[in-house]
């Protein structure tokens, strides 16, 4: 029979099995907290912040990592953004990501691309055109973003030219983009 002594070593125990969930308002003090660890008080004065602030992530699009315990050790989100204009003057719909984070004693274990994917595949499935991000394309590269579909379009702030990328979900979406990001989701209330 099981006694308290097990359930505390249970507890306690390495856990290597981890799933992707959709997060709910219980995960938003974990979510943070995780945050703040992995990429520190800076964080709020990125310039895909001045976009996020005051908004809702897409529908469907704010996914967690829980481990085997239930706890959130991974996070990522998706937002409704406009990507400049199109050549017929008209705004062009599209996703941008962020923050991606792992909880650092979780890292490596292939749970960042497990929510990337997850993201992908639900944005692909919710009918959306293409994915923009600003971070290292030496990661993100192998999910397919990529700097060139980004050329003509800037954030609203300071960003690196090279860490802009973008990943079509339908082909040729991003075709003569040109202009500054704006934020369209929700509002929070
Ligand atoms: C980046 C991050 C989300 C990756 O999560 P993860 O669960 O460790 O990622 P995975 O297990 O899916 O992938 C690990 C691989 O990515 C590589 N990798 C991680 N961060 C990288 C980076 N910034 N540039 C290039 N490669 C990177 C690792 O070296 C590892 O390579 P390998 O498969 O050849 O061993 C996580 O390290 C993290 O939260 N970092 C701090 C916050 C951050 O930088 N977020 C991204 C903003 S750009």
């Amino acid at each position: 029979m099981a006694t308290v002594l097990d359930s505390v070593r249970a507890f306690f125990a390495p856990v290597t099995t981890y799933t992707i969930d959709t997060e709910n308002s219980a995960d938003v003090v974990a979510r943070e907290t995780l945050l703040d660890r992995a990429m520190g008080p800076d964080r709020r004065r990125k310039s895909s912040e001045k976009i996020r602030r005051g908004r809702l992530p897409a529908e469907g699009l704010a996914l967690v990592a829980r481990d085997g315990h239930g706890h959130v050790v991974g996070t990522v989100r998706l937002w409704n953004v406009e990507a400049g204009i199109a050549m017929d003057g008209a705004p062009i719909e599209a996703l941008l990501l962020g923050p991606l984070a792992v909880d650092s004693s979780f890292e490596g274990k292939g749970i960042g691309a497990a929510l990337m994917r997850a993201a992908i595949m639900e944005a692909t499935n919710r009918g959306h055109g293409a994915i923009l991000l600003v971070g290292d394309a030496a990661y993100y590269e192998r999910f397919g973003f990529a700097a060139d579909k980004t050329r003509h379009l800037v954030m609203p702030g300071p960003f690196e030219r090279k860490r802009f990328l973008a990943l079509e979900l339908k082909a040729g979406w991003l075709d003569g983009a040109a202009g500054m990001i704006v934020a369209c989701g929700r509002k929070l209330a």
